[in-house]
């Protein structure tokens, strides 16, 4: 079997953006590959954060990602600042990465726009915790969104490096996109994300998301009810191709070029599919919530195996390096 990696930020809840956009698709494939998931918390700290909330943040992932479906058993979800080996890893590659590869990263040049104040050596370095993050598990398989794309044409790099140097050591992995189209917001104008405010959370109640997404825009020409829609450039539509089925999705389509159903009873279709995906993940999340001891013991035993793993690959580089006293017993 393959390794499949991925990372995911621990940004406490989730939102449709994420689920429809990265984790449905873990969750389908999981039990495909030899599966790595890491809630990054030293990718996280990168950037400002409230130490209060870093704790809650890192277990509310955790158990969004057990109710979105990431099997207990089958994915080795684990936290990355648990496993010290990726740390080692970076400061290893740090040694074989040019400084100009990094002065390229496109996140790294938007993340440090946008904390002016706080441009430190971590977030430059970023990708290459990233590639650690992979190649410490000799990781294949990398399912990740566009945005991403870059740092894994870099990890590849950065094993290409350390192999031409030192022998053929890490693997040459793979992006493995999703197919699902980038996911916008409820603004209608940035990608969902929590920092642009513009979410429908996952865990969100029927009422919660009906009344954020009835005030969300949709086709702009379209002001009257009796005004023929466009649904190519209706914001609310494209959310329909990720929970509503083709034939009603036509209906819809239908409707709303000859102004035979308005913005209003097509929003309630939607919120009406999205529920019946929500609603699920919302009772398993509610019953993995009463048994935090458990989920905290899962992800000891995952970092456990993990340690174990990143510590095999640590010794194998660092022989292939010389970093190996020979004053060995
Ligand atoms: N940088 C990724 C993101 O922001 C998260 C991440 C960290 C990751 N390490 C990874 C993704 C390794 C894939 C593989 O989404």
């Amino acid at each position: 079997m393959k390794v499949l990696f991925s990372g995911i930020q621990p940004t406490g809840a989730l939102h449709i953006g994420n689920y429809f956009g990265a984790i449905k698709n873990w969750v389908k494939i999981q039990f495909d590959y030899r599966t790595f998931i890491s809630i990054v918390d030293y990718h996280a700290i990168t950037i400002p954060y409230d130490k209060k909330e870093m704790p809650e943040r890192v277990m509310d992932m955790a158990i969004n990602l057990f109710a979105c479906g990431i099997d207990l058993e089958k994915t080795n979800l684990f936290i990355q600042s648990e496993v010290p080996g990726h740390a080692d890893l970076t400061w290893i590659f740090n040694s074989v990465t040019p400084m100009g590869e990094l002065e390229r990263m496109t996140q790294f040049k938007d993340k440090s726009q946008q904390h002016k104040k706080n441009v430190n050596v971590g977030l430059f370095d970023y990708p290459v915790l990233q590639a650690a993050d992979i190649l410490i598990y000799k990781g294949e398989v990398v399912p990740v969104g566009e945005d991403q794309i870059q740092h894994i044409e870099f990890t590849r790099e950065v094993a290409r490096y350390f192999n031409k140097r030192f022998g053929k050591t890490f693997p040459e992995c793979e992006a493995l996109l999703t197919k699902t189209p980038r996911i916008m917001g409820l603004d209608g104008e940035n990608k969902m994300s929590k920092s642009k405010n513009n979410i429908i959370g996952l865990l969100e109640t029927e009422a919660e998301i009906w009344k954020k997404v009835g005030a969300a825009k949709t086709d702009p020409a379209r002001i009257k009810k009796t005004d023929p829609g466009n649904p190519l450039v209706c914001n609310i539509y494209s959310y329909h191709k990720l929970v509503t089925g083709e034939e009603e999705r036509e209906e819809i389509s239908e409707g709303c070029r000859t102004a035979g159903m308005g913005c209003v009873d097509c929003k309630k279709i939607f919120v009406k599919n999205l529920m019946k995906v929500l609603n699920p993940i919302r009772e398993k999340y509610e019953n993995l919530k009463m048994n935090t001891h458990s989920i905290r013991e899962i992800l000891n035993n995952n970092a456990e195996k993990c340690r174990h793993i990143a510590k095999q690959t640590i010794l194998e580089t660092k022989d292939k390096m010389g970093i190996n006293p020979v004053w060995k017993l």
